[in-house]
């Protein structure tokens, strides 16, 4: 039988390199976004994750869930002081409310076939920046539902882990870092990498492949795995 995944956050950046890399492995594909995505070869379906209703709504006719990725996620770029409840919600809503819709929706069917989780955080969950708390904040929790997701589910035989990747390459990246930052972004998050270079979206793809195979990742849950090109191992006093 064809194992299907569902991602979310699909239409773009690490979300689709995901949808690739899992449809041509093999993987039966249903991709999530708020925006309808270009033609691609796998199913397509609009709902916005900070919705729980649609979002239960988009997951409840799928007889079959093998691997559920979290992948959606807003940012909101403003001092803590500035930002309002209602803005700090709406980023808590897409970035860790969601995730947590999704996979108790999906724990029973995941539960039926031994499945995986993955949840996409970012760097910014272990270290951060200043004005951007609430992201900060929705990564570092999504760290810690891994965890708990992870021993309340481990009895079904369903694993959930934590992808934290660092600067990669997509259009949410470039946005965020024009905002914060004066000159070549580019050139300035390389600088800041010890490998020298923005992540691909695939190398994130690939993290994620390997967390939701049930073979090659089959003793690991409750973990977060850093693809993040060194960022995290070096001191910032260095
Ligand atoms: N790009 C990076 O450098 C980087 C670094 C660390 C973590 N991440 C994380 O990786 C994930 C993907 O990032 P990206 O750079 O590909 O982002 P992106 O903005 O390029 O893509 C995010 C996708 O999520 C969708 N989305 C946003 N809100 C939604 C909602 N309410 N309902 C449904 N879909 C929604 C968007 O339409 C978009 O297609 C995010 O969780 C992000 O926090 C990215």
């Amino acid at each position: 039988m064809t194992p299907v995944a569902v991602v979310t956050g699909a239409a773009q950046g690490i979300g689709r390199a995901v949808c690739e890399l899992l449809f041509e492995t093999g993987w039966s594909v249903v991709g999530i976004d708020q925006v309808a995505s270009a033609t691609v070869p796998w199913e397509t379906r609009v709902a916005d994750v900070a919705d729980s209703t649609a979002l239960a709504d988009a997951l409840a006719d799928l007889p079959r869930i093998d691997g559920l990725v979290n992948n959606a996620a807003v940012q909101h770029a403003a001092g803590l002081l500035e930002t309002t409840p209602q803005e700090w919600d709406a980023v808590l809503a897409v970035n860790l409310r969601a995730p947590f819709v999704a996979v108790r929706e999906a724990a029973s069917r995941l539960a039926t076939v031994g499945g995986a989780v993955v949840n996409i955080s970012s760097v910014h969950a272990l270290a951060t920046s200043a004005n951007v708390a609430p992201y900060a904040a929705s990564k570092g929790g999504l760290v810690a539902f891994t965890r708990a997701a992870a021993l309340e589910l481990a009895g079904q035989g369903v694993r959930v882990n934590c992808v934290a990747p660092g600067a990669v390459d997509t259009a949410a990246l470039r946005l965020g870092f024009a905002r914060h930052v004066t000159g070549d972004p580019e050139r300035v998050l390389r600088e800041r990498t010890p490998q020298r270079r923005l992540g691909a979206p695939k190398e994130i793809a690939e993290a994620v492949s390997f967390l939701l195979d049930g073979e090659r990742s089959s003793f690991i849950t409750g973990e977060t795995i850093v693809v993040d090109g060194g960022v995290m191992a070096r001191l910032s006093t260095e």
